[in-house]
């Protein structure tokens, strides 16, 4: 039978984005030889790189890529070089419009902490031990996308800034079902995160998640404020399961649950639709360490394990991609953010490579 073709948009973006995506690409083209699916490669342009060439952020010969294409793999977005444009064509805009215009409402981080790394976590390692928790992040909505927005004049002379925080019921049942579907498969443990005593638009997420609970009698729900949830995640992170939460506040606790993997260079995302998916790293361009080889490629390693499992439905080689890494860690290989003395330095280059050396043993 002729194997099933599955194309893939991959835009590198900025700052260390190149590096990293090259070693996901690496794992890629090895897997292609190997599953059951033609992969077919597009690469293209977003971010800053995109804006230097063509005056936007998101041109549209990409984002007709993204849209025809079967999953999108993203590095990074984003540097000081761009930092004073406008809103309007900041090379993060890309990513939001990614975001909005493939329709990608249900982002998912999962924060797993490696035995091989927790040691390298500012936070004790009997804290971190069992460490598995899925954050579900709304990604579409919220004060990312609310109107009104900007900075005015008044007149007064006085300058304001807005951003509305906004949420519709529909908005939020979307991603509710999501997260409860999630937290079957998992281990039924749905805690909903928002500021209900403060916020209207939070106390509308509460209701809503409530209600659509009623549909999933065997998960337990529960509700946390956005700080408490802050402080719970490095007091007893390993009492999550599935953390479900609107735009913003994802974003933030996202950042600090990375640190429970002991490096943001760690983590995957998801960021799914109906029609379309997106994968990329959690973390931003490094523009720092760029071009140094000396990023860590491994959250966006494992956005390609993400990738087989969520948009080519092939679990068991995302297993393997995932054990692929861990092998890499067991032997001691290390770039410089997850490095402690005893193990072994190596760069960008040569992690990815013993990913892709290990994923080749596993298959074999
Ligand atoms: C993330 C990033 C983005 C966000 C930025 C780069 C726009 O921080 O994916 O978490 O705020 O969503
Ligand atoms: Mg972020």
């Amino acid at each position: 039978m002729a194997k099933k073709d599955f194309s893939i948009a991959v835009f590198p973006g900025d700052g260390i984005g190149k590096e990293i995506t090259k070693q996901a690409l690496k794992v890629l083209t090895f897997l292609n030889g190997k599953i059951n699916i033609d992969l077919r490669l597009k690469e293209g342009n977003v971010g800053g790189a995109a804006y230097d060439i063509h005056g936007t952020p998101l041109p549209p010969e990409s984002l007709d890529l993204a849209l025809k294409s079967d999953a999108v793999l993203l590095g990074a977005v984003g540097g000081p070089k761009w930092e004073n444009l406008d809103y309007a064509v900041r090379p993060e805009r890309a990513l939001l419009d990614l975001r909005k215009k493939l329709g990608l409402f249900a982002n998912l981080r999962p924060v797993a902490a490696f035995e091989e790394l927790l040691h390298t976590s500012t936070l004790k390692a009997e804290i971190l031990r069992g460490v598995n928790i899925m954050i579900v992040r709304e990604l579409t909505g919220d004060v990312y996308f609310g109107q009104p927005r900007g900075v005015s004049k008044k007149t007064n002379g006085q300058s304001i800034g807005i951003n509305t925080m906004i949420y519709t019921d529909e908005e939020i049942r979307r991603i509710a079902h999501h997260a409860f579907e999630i937290a079957r498969n998992r281990k039924n443990n749905l805690v909903s995160v928002d500021k209900a005593n403060v916020l209207e638009s939070t106390e509308l997420w509460r209701d809503v998640v409530t209600e659509v609970g009623k549909n999933y009698p065997d998960v337990n729900l529960s509700h946390m404020y956005v700080d408490n949830c802050a402080m719970q995640l490095i007091r007893n992170p390993a009492q999550f399961d599935v953390i479900l939460t609107t735009n913003l506040f994802g974003d933030i606790l996202s950042d600090e649950a990375a640190m429970l993997t002991g490096s943001i260079g760690m983590l995957p995302s998801a960021s799914l639709g109906a029609d379309h998916s997106m994968y990329e790293p959690i973390h931003g361009s490094a523009p720092d360490i760029a071009g140094q080889n000396i990023a860590n490629p491994i959250g966006t390693i494992l956005s390609v394990a993400m990738m087989l499992r969520y948009s080519m439905n092939l679990p068991d080689e995302a297993g393997l991609v995932e054990k692929a890494v861990e092998q890499t860690l067991k032997d001691g290989l290390r770039t410089k953010d997850i490095y402690q003395s005893g193990d072994k330095l190596v760069g960008t280059e040569e992690l990815g490579e013993s990913v892709v050396k290990n994923l080749r043993n596993l298959f074999n």
